[in-house]
């Protein structure tokens, strides 16, 4: 079987790869020692937004340390319809454990206007988490139309439409092991 990286060449419809494997790996590994060492001895409740964060969380749970007891859960959200004003969202899948008195950590792909995550942390504040922070792998700063700030980041980008390590477009390209902006169509 051969072991040549999946990345060899870039998938034909990428325009520019931003971060390539290495960087990833590199920048994951530092948010993960970040986050080790802020919730060292404690039990942190590691929540990822489906599907974006599927890679991410998956590398990132890797590189958090033993000195933390994590637990793994899921949230899977959508916008309603006509909602890019509002910010409203619709939990489609909801945790399975209850946060109440927990460390929470949510982990996102991207945020862009800020809305879908300012609209979750909100409605997981309801339920009393003992803290509650957002780690993304992508922060498109200049998009945003709500004063989110997530606590831990991976890299800022311009905007720009990008997709793979999780990322779609049109439930394409999320298999791709680096983030790229794709050619317009
Ligand atoms: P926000 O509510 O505008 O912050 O949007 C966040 C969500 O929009 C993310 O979780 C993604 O699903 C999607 N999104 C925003 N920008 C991009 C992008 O460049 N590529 C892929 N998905 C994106």
């Amino acid at each position: 079987m051969s072991s040549a990286p999946a990345s060899a060449s870039p998938h034909p419809d990428v325009k520019k790869v931003l971060f390539d494997e290495d960087a990833l790996r590199a920048r994951v590994r530092e948010l993960g020692a970040c986050i080790t060492r802020d919730y060292a001895g404690r039990r942190l409740m590691v929540v990822g937004v489906l599907k974006g964060s599927l890679i991410f969380m998956a590398d990132l749970l890797r590189a958090i340390g033993p000195e933390v007891d994590v637990h793994v859960d899921f949230v899977a959200v959508s916008s309603y319809a006509g909602s890019a004003s509002t910010g409203t969202i619709r939990v489609l899948l909801d945790l399975r454990e209850n946060p109440e008195g927990r460390d929470v950590l949510v982990v996102e792909d991207i945020v862009d206007t800020g809305l879908t995550l300012s609209s979750l942390t909100e409605t997981l504040r309801a339920r009393r988490p003992a803290s509650l922070e957002v780690c993304t792998l992508l922060d498109k700063v200049s998009c945003r139309k709500t004063p989110f700030q997530p606590k831990y980041k991976g890299f800022e980008i311009p905007d720009e439409f990008v997709v793979g390590f999780g990322l779609d477009y049109d439930e394409r390209y999320r298999q791709l092991p680096y983030v790229a902006i794709l050619r317009t169509p």
